[in-house]
């Protein structure tokens, strides 16, 4: 029996990829939910955007979902276990694989119904620090025909379809950042995660 931490060692160390449970116990994933959900009920998050290397934004068409940074000072208890149970993975992924990941960004995104984000990749062009990109999902129920799927595709000249992952709570993706382009797809309802990145850059001021 392997722990959720060697899958996705030995995931990210062949295909690069792993969809599969969460390291963050069922309690915590249910707590990080109801937080995010409340949040974004407050008015807390705030539409995303694309960044690029000339620092212009793409459209908001390109990416719908609204988004709120956990600070590396977190107030709240299940962001603190989620931001310290992040970082032990970081610990091991960089034992285990020598990624250099010193910094864990997180956030939470909600996307209403309808929204999407366009196939992209994580690494921005003039930047190569993001090594790891992490999804957990916060949906306790999400049924079959609900959409809202992210598509993982491979980074071959045919962009094979590698993986289609609903979003329910209990299921965590993390894949290289510079390898496979992606998407998420419509959903009838609302889709509530929380994304994060292993970055080789130290930690960050504040983001925007
Ligand atoms: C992202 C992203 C995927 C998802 O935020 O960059 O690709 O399933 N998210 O929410
Ligand atoms: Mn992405």
């Amino acid at each position: 029996m392997h722990t959720v931490t060697e899958q996705i060692t030995n995931a990210l160390s062949t295909t690069g990829w792993y969809v599969g449970d969460s390291i963050f116990s069922a309690s915590l994933t249910s707590d990080l939910s109801t937080q995010g959900h409340s949040r974004s009920s407050a008015g807390q998050l705030h539409a995303a955007h694309v960044g690029r290397a000339d620092g212009t934004q793409l459209s908001e068409r390109n990416r719908g979902d609204d988004t709120l940074w956990l600070t590396d000072a977190p107030h709240d208890a299940y962001e603190r276990e989620a931001l310290a149970t992040v970082n032990t993975l970081r610990t091991d992924l960089n034992e285990s694989l020598y990624l250099g990941a010193r910094s864990t960004e997180l956030h939470f995104a909600r996307y209403a119904p309808g929204a999407i984000y366009v196939k992209h990749r994580d690494r921005f062009r003039d930047n190569d620090a993001r090594v790891v990109s992490m999804v957990f999902y916060l949906n306790e129920t999400w049924a079959d025909d609900a959409g809202g799927e992210l598509v993982i595709y491979d980074d071959d000249a045919d962009g094979t379809r590698l993986a289609c992952v609903s979003p329910r709570s209990g299921t965590m993706v993390c894949f290289l950042s510079d390898r496979f382009p992606h998407e998420v797809l419509p959903a009838t309802r609302e889709r509530l995660s929380l994304t994060g990145w292993l970055s080789r850059d130290g930690p960050q001021p504040q983001h925007q």
